[in-house]
C-alpha cells in the first residue's frame, strides 16, 4: 500500500535525543504530540492526517521523518507494506546506534521528488515502515548516517563533521570558492576541503598537522591558481582583519568550540568584512541537547545577515554536532 496520508509520523534521532526531539517539536508549535517512543525512535500524532507536506519542516533533531505506516513483526510484512516503492532504506538500532543496513540492498542515490521508503528494525520482532519524500537538505542515506569512513590521515574527527553536513545538505564546492573556517586546528576540515579542490583561509593560534602544511602558503598575496592552498591566520577570530582575509571569500564556516552566540557575532563580522560570502557551514557542540530550542533565535541572526535558506541539522557522527547552515 502506498499511502500518502497517515495519523502518525515516526522520527528517527540519535539516541539519547529523544527528549530534544520531543522538546524542538514543542517549541515549533507544530500541534504535534509525541506517542510510542523506543530509542532513537519517537512518533507524533495530530489534530489532522499528515501528509508529505506536513513533513517538510526542518526539524533538527530528526535524522529522518516518515509517514508512518505502522508496525510489522517481520522486516517482509514491514517492506511489503510499502507497496511498489522503488528505493527502500533499512534502518537499525543496535549497539545503542541507529544505522543505516547496506547489507540489506545498495541503495541508489535518490532524485528530489522521489518517493523512499524506511524500514526500522527496532527489535527482533519489531520493525515500522514509513515514507518520504526526498527533498533538497534531506540525507540521501539510510537512517540519516552517512556511513562514510575518515581517512587515516586525518588529523582529526572534524573531516567527518564536514563530510556528514556537506553530503546531508549537498553542497557544492567549485574550485572558484575560497573559504574561511575560523577554529581550524589541527585540520581536518581543512584536509577534506583542500581534498575537494577547495582553498582555505584558516583562523587559529593554535598548531596544525603536517600533513596540512603540506599545503600552507606563506601570506594570502602567495596564492597559487593552479591548486588548492591553505593560509593559517594564526590568531584568534577576534583580531582577524579584512586584511588578512582578502579577497573573494565564499564561505564562513566555525568549528570554534564557543558557544553559538559567539560564533554568530563573528558570522556577522566576517560577513561586512566578506560581502562575498555566500554560504555559511557552523558546527556547534551543543553542552546540553536542549539548546536546540533556541535554533529560532540562530535562524533569526543569519536572517538579519540577509541569509534566506537557514537549516540546522544533529549530525551522525557525533550526537552533541549540530551543523548550521545558511544560504543567501
Ligand atoms: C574542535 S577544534 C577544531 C577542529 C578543526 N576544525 C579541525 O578540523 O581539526 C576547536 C578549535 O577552535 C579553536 N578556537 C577556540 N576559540 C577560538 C577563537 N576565538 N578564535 C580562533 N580559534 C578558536 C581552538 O584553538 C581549537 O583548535
Amino acid at each position: 500500500m502506498k499511502s500518502t496520508a497517515s495519523e502518525f509520523v515516526f522520527a528517527l534521532t540519535n539516541p539519547g535525543s529523544e527528549k530534544a526531539l520531543k522538546l524542538e517539536v514543542e517549541t515549533m508549535k507544530l500541534g504535534w504530540r509525541p506517542g510510542y517512543q523506543r530509542r532513537g525512535f519517537v512518533t507524533f500524532k495530530a489534530d489532522e492526517p499528515f501528509s508529505f507536506d506536513s513533513l517538510d519542516v526542518g526539524i533538527a533533531t530528526a535524522r529522518r521523518l516518515c509517514l508512518s505506516l505502522g508496525k510489522a513483526a517481520t522486516r517482509e510484512e514491514a517492506v511489503a507494506r510499502l507497496g511498489e516503492t522503488r528505493i527502500i532504506h533499512h534502518a537499525r538500532f543496535a549497539d545503542r546506534k541507529m544505522q543505516g543496513v547496506s547489507d540489506v540492498e545498495i541503495p541508489a542515490k535518490p532524485q528530489f521528488g522521489e518517493i523512499i521508503g524506511t524500514v526500522v528494525e527496532l527489535g527482533a520482532s519489531e520493525f515500522w515502515a514509513g515514507l518520504h519524500r526526498h527533498a533538497p537538505f534531506l540525507s540521501p542515506d539510510p537512517a540519516g548516517d552517512a556511513g562514510i569512513a575518515m581517512p587515516a590521515e586525518s588529523p582529526s574527527r572534524a573531516w567527518l563533521k564536514l563530510e556528514e553536513a556537506a553530503r546531508f545538505f549537498d553542497l557544492k564546492f567549485t574550485r572558484k570558492d575560497i573559504v574561511v573556517e575560523l577554529g581550524c586546528a589541527p585540520g581536518g576540515v581543512v584536509l577534506a576541503l583542500i581534498n575537494r579542490g577547495v582553498p582555505v583561509i584558516g583562523v587559529d593560534p593554535a598548531k596544525m598537522a603536517e600533513v596540512v602544511l603540506a599545503s600552507a602558503i606563506a601570506g594570502r598575496q602567495d596564492a597559487p591558481i593552479d591548486r588548492p592552498w591553505f593560509f593559517q591566520c594564526r590568531k584568534p577570530a577576534a583580531l582577524t582583519s579584512k586584511r588578512d582575509l582578502g579577497q573573494g571569500v565564499t564561505w564562513f564556516m566555525s568549528d570554534m568550540n564557543q558557544s553559538p552566540e559567539v560564533v554568530l557575532k563573528e558570522c556577522a563580522r566576517f560577513c561586512k568584512m566578506a560581502p562575498s560570502i555566500r554560504g555559511v557551514l557552523i558546527t556547534l557542540k551543543l553542552t546540553d541537547l536542549l539548546q536546540v530550542a533556541d535554533k529560532a533565535q540562530w535562524f533569526a541572526s543569519l536572517a538579519e545577515m540577509g541569509f534566506k535558506t537557514l537549516r540546522l541539522q544533529q549530525l551522525s557522527v557525533h550526537h552533541k554536532e549540530f551543523a548550521l547552515l545558511a544560504l543567501r
